[in-house]
């Protein structure tokens, strides 16, 4: 198995440039995992309130119209991965090679612009959840984005004794964003200040791959049924009188992860009517 510790370098800002874009925020800092994955920090617009575990609409101007040389924003949902109180925004992104915004967003330095629509909505929060003991987040691949808010989001160690992340990648190294997260996480002391002390005992990081080998293989669905997961943390199995959870994947996983939370007999949740669960597309696939 790769060492995820492994550091890759971070590019920084030096110079501030001009907003010229509608909603424009500067890229402060890029960091690129494997061919396939980057996260990105940009600027916060000052009036931009949010709940961490939301999403917003960001992107970049599109090619010039052949014919008339007018340029439209190309726009995507992305979920926010830095928590609220964060004086910066974070996202955590994936590199379609023929994406029509990916393709071009991989390439973005500290310096460049972004568009950033400052709407922020979605089901990934707090405020949709009843309140429970043990609060599951289950993510695959860059599903993994609202649940780096919600790890450094206060809220999630006051309202639950325990928090358990599952990640499912196909890669160890598609790991690494939310490895190292919560390594930094757990190691912080000035995050022990706000969280309370022992906080990082709470979070239970669960990381398992589906096609290269690493220490847990397989899909979290199977580790569900198969009763793995509870008997590798040490926990009881799923029950709505106790346990509360966040999804958030392709939408075949959110289906699956769906179907068996419903089998548990927890129900799913809105911002207008909180539940025992809540669940959101990490993409349109
Ligand atoms: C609510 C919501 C939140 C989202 N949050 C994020 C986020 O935090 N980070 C992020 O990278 N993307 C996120 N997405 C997906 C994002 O909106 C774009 O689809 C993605 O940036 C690719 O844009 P594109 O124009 O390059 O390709 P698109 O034309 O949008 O997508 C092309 C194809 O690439 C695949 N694809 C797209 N996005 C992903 C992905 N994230 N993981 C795996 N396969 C994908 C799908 O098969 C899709 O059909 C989110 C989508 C939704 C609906
Ligand atoms: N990531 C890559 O290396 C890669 C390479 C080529 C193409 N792509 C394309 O990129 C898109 C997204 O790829 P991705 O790897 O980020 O996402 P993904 O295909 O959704 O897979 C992410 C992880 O979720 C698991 N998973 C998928 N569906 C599931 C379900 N219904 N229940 C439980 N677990 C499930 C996968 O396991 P399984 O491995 O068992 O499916 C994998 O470990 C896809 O359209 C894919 O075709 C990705």
């Amino acid at each position: 198995m790769r060492d995820m510790t492994e550091q890759t370098p971070v590019t920084t800002a030096t110079a501030k440039a001009v907003p010229t874009l509608p909603d424009a925020q500067t890229v402060t800092s890029v960091q690129h995992y494997t061919d396939k994955l980057f996260s990105f920090r940009v600027s916060r617009p000052a009036s931009l309130r949010f709940r961490s575990g939301e999403f917003v609409m960001i992107g970049l101007m599109g090619d010039p119209d052949p014919k008339t040389g007018k340029q439209k924003p190309l726009l995507r949902a992305y979920s926010i991965a830095s928590p609220s109180w964060d004086e910066e925004l974070e996202f955590y992104s994936i590199k379609v090679q023929d994406g029509p915004l990916t393709s071009k967003l991989q390439h973005i330095q500290p310096g460049d612009q972004i568009i950033l629509r400052p709407k922020p909505v979605g089901t990934l929060v707090h405020d949709a959840l009843l309140p429970g003991k043990r609060l599951y987040f289950f993510a695959t691949g860059t599903g993994f984005a609202p649940f780096a808010s919600l790890l450094r989001e206060p809220e999630t160690y006051e309202n639950y004794d325990e928090v358990i992340i599952t990640h499912t990648c196909r890669d160890v190294a598609e790991l690494t964003y939310g490895h190292n997260l919560i390594e930094d996480l757990k190691q912080d002391e000035i995050m022990e200040e706000v969280f309370g002390e022992g906080f990082a005992k709470k979070i239970r990081y669960y990381p398992t791959t589906t096609r290269e080998e690493s220490p847990k293989m397989g899909r979290i669905t199977t580790l569900i049924e198969n009763g793995e997961l509870f008997t590798d943390l040490g926990i009881p199995p799923l029950d709505p009188a106790t346990d509360r959870a966040m999804v958030c994947g392709s939408l075949a996983f959110n289906l699956d992860i769906k179907a068996l939370l419903e089998k548990a007999g927890l129900r799913e949740g809105a911002n207008s009517e909180p539940g025992e669960f809540v669940i959101e597309k990490a993409f349109v696939g």
